[in-house]
C-alpha cells in the first residue's frame, strides 16, 4: 500500500480527504494541529489502512519542514501530499495584525511551499494536491492574508507542476461553499446558497469526487478543480 499525507488532516475537510484515502487504499500519515486525531485514526483503520498521527504547529516552519522526513522514515513509501491545514482569520487588508499576516503566510502558503519542496527532493514521485479556495480568482479582502496566500498557493501549483511534472504532478482543488466557517453556524451553507450560481452549496462528497478524479488522470498537471457551483466565475463579488 502506498502512503498519503494529509496535513489538516484531523477535522472537516481534512478529516473527509483522509478517510476517502483510505478507503482508496493508501496509509495515512495523519497531520493536525491542535485538534485531537483520534476519531479520524479510528475511522481510518476501520478502513484496514495504517495511520499515523503528526503534531506540529505550522506556524513554525523548522517543524513543518521536517515533517516529510519524519513520514518517510516511518513508511518509506510515501505516493501523495494533500495540502489542506489553513487558518482562515477574519480581517480585512486595513486591520490585519502582523502576528496573524505572519502566521496565515506561514501556515497557508510558506509550510505547503516548505513540504512542496521536500516532497520533491525526497520522495520524487506521485502528486501533490494543494486545497485552495475559490477566492483565489476574485478580489475579496474580507480574510485579506487568507487570500494573498491562497493565491501564492495556487501560483505554486501551477510552478511545481511545470517544473516537477515529470515526476510529480501539482494539482489544486479550490473549494467554494461546502461547509460553514469553523464554528460558524451548521446553517450557514443553506443559507448562503442564494449567493450561488446553481442556488445549492457543496458537500465534502463533492471535494472527494474532485480528489478522486485527479488521483486517476495521470495526464492532468497544473490544473486547478473549482468545486464552487460557479461562484468564482459569478460577475458580481459576492462577499461569501
Ligand atoms: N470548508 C470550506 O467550505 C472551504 C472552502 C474553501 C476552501 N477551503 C479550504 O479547504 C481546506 C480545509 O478546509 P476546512 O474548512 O476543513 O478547514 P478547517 O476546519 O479550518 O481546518 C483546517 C486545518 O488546518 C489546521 N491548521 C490550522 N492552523 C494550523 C497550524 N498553525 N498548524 C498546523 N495546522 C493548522 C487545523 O488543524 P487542527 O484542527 O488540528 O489544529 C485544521 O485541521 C483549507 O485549506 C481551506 O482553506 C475550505
Amino acid at each position: 500500500m502506498a502512503t498519503a499525507i494529509v496535513t489538516g488532516g484531523a477535522v472537516r475537510l481534512g478529516r473527509a480527504m483522509a478517510c476517502r484515502l483510505a478507503e482508496r487504499g493508501y496509509n495515512i500519515a495523519l497531520h493536525h494541529g491542535g485538534s485531537s486525531p483520534l476519531d479520524t485514526l479510528e475511522q481510518i483503520i476501520k478502513h484496514g489502512a495504517e495511520c499515523r498521527a503528526y503534531s506540529r504547529d505550522f506556524r513554525d516552519l523548522p517543524s513543518a519542514e521536517g515533517l516529510i522526513d519524519e513520514v518517510l522514515k516511518d513508511f518509506g513509501d510515501v505516493e501523495l501530499l494533500v495540502n489542506s491545514a489553513a487558518n482562515f482569520i477574519l480581517e480585512n487588508l486595513e486591520e490585519t495584525k502582523t502576528e496573524s499576516l505572519l502566521d496565515t503566510m506561514n501556515v497557508n502558503l510558506l509550510a505547503p511551499f516548505l513540504l512542496m519542496r521536500e516532497y520533491k527532493r525526497k520522495v520524487n514521485r506521485g502528486m501533490i494536491v494543494n486545497i485552495l479556495d475559490q477566492r483565489v480568482l476574485k478580489n475579496i479582502s474580507t480574510f485579506g492574508a487568507y487570500s494573498v496566500a491562497k493565491k501564492g498557493l495556487e501560483h505554486l501549483t501551477h510552478l511545481g507542476a511545470v517544473e516537477w511534472g515529470a515526476e510529480v504532478r501539482v494539482n489544486g482543488i479550490a473549494p467554494g461553499l461546502i461547509l460553514p466557517p469553523p464554528g460558524g453556524p451548521e446553517d450557514y451553507p443553506e443559507r448562503q446558497a442564494r449567493n450561488i450560481p446553481t442556488q445549492t452549496h457543496g458537500t465534502e462528497a463533492d471535494v472527494l469526487r474532485g480528489l478522486d478524479y485527479l488521483i486517476d488522470s495521470p495526464f492532468v498537471n497544473g490544473e486547478v478543480l473549482f468545486i464552487d457551483g460557479g461562484e468564482s466565475k459569478a460577475s458580481k463579488n459576492s462577499k461569501f
